[in-house]
């Protein structure tokens, strides 16, 4: 990789995932020939810093991609479903982080942790989906379990932070807490209930079954992530008054007897996790601490005995980061490092 460098447009740039993006592609020293910056009509005249330099924001259309090597997506799964194909057919590769192409045969899922050699199918398509922010951060953390032990069930629920939706939740959390402080009526506009204070089961949009579409992401990009179908998963996903940071509690029944210790021992030395697990001085991970960071943290390992080969953990890490941005990124640099 050292002498190539690569065009690359970021679509969306102006949305809290793309400028994360492009703190992402600086600060991991991408070799970048040229930055194209992309957004919607409402940004033209916009420009963003790179590098020490202004980039002006050019308004996304179908010529956009000529002589773009990488284009990286966050800009709605519409944008995607459009856009992605015409990227594709002028020569360029998509790494896409809305959930337009997630579940296509022919589109690889890809955590560089887990299976960073389902890079290779991006040949099919032209387009390589990154996951859901809460399926990433977890199967970084369950890899290298399923490896010695294989995972046959995990149970999950969810505490994710408002910047999942996009800014303009951050904005409605932020001002419902002014609001209420100052004895002023709460508007809602984002979710529909105040997100204050409160606890919201409801992430995405609901199903005739009657979960949501987030919880089937977690189902069904965990099996595709994982390479193995038989993998049984049941999820609540719930929305939490937290600005940045997903955090997860998931129990974990496996094949092969895990101990508390063994576990443990396989984290330290699975890449992109921190083990952070000390109770007894009230050291687990925190939303608070991973916000701004790349690793999964992981802590409150626990044997679960109420079933056979049980474990429960607590995985948390930046939803924006690891979850969507720094994801994306990395598979960039298996692109560029391997195939391209
Ligand atoms: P814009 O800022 O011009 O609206 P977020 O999820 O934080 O709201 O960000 C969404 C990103 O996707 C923004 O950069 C937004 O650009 C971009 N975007 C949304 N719709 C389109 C579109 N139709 N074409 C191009 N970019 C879009």
């Amino acid at each position: 990789m050292a002498d190539k460098h690569f065009n690359i447009a970021v679509v969306g740039a102006t949305g809290a995932v793309g400028n994360t993006m492009l703190a992402c592609l600086e600060e991991r020293n991408f070799p970048t020939k040229s930055v194209r910056l992309l957004a919607s009509e409402r940004s033209r005249g916009r420009s963003l810093p790179f590098r020490g330099e202004q980039i002006a924001v050019e308004v996304l259309d179908k010529n956009s991609f000529e002589g773009v090597d990488i284009a990286i997506f966050s800009a709605g799964g519409g944008t995607s479903k459009e856009f992605s194909p015409i990227a594709a057919a002028a020569g360029c590769v998509v790494v896409d982080n809305s959930s337009a192409w997630r579940m296509d045969p022919d589109v690889p899922l890809v955590v560089p942790e887990v299976n960073p050699h389902a890079v290779a199918g991006y040949t099919k398509k032209g387009i390589i989906a990154n996951p859901n922010c809460s399926t990433i951060q977890m199967v970084v953390a369950l890899a290298p379990l399923h490896k010695e032990a294989v995972i046959e069930r995990l149970v999950i629920s969810t505490y994710q932070a408002v910047s999942g939706t996009g800014k303009k939740a951050v904005d409605e959390l932020e001002a419902q807490v002014k609001a209420i402080a100052e004895g002023r009526p709460v508007e809602k506009k984002v979710y529909p209930h105040q997100i204050a204070y409160n606890c919201l089961p409801h992430i995405d949009r609901f199903l005739d079954s009657g979960y949501t579409f987030e919880e089937m992401k977690m189902v069904n990009e965990t099996r595709k992530i994982m390479e193995d179908d038989s993998i049984r998963v049941t999820a609540t996903t719930v929305r939490v008054p937290v600005f940045y940071g997903h955090s997860e509690s998931v129990n974990i029944q496996t094949k092969k007897k895990l101990t508390r210790e063994r576990v443990w021992e396989l984290l330290k030395t699975a890449p992109g996790v921190r083990v952070v697990d000390d109770p007894a001085n009230n050291v687990y991970p925190l939303a608070i601490e991973a916000a701004g960071q790349d690793l999964t943290f992981v802590g409150r390992v626990r044997e679960d005995d109420s079933i056979e080969n049980g474990i429960n953990m607590w995985i948390v890490a930046d939803n924006i980061r690891k979850g969507a941005a720094t994801n994306a990124v990395q598979i960039a640099e298996i692109l560029a490092e391997k195939y391209l």
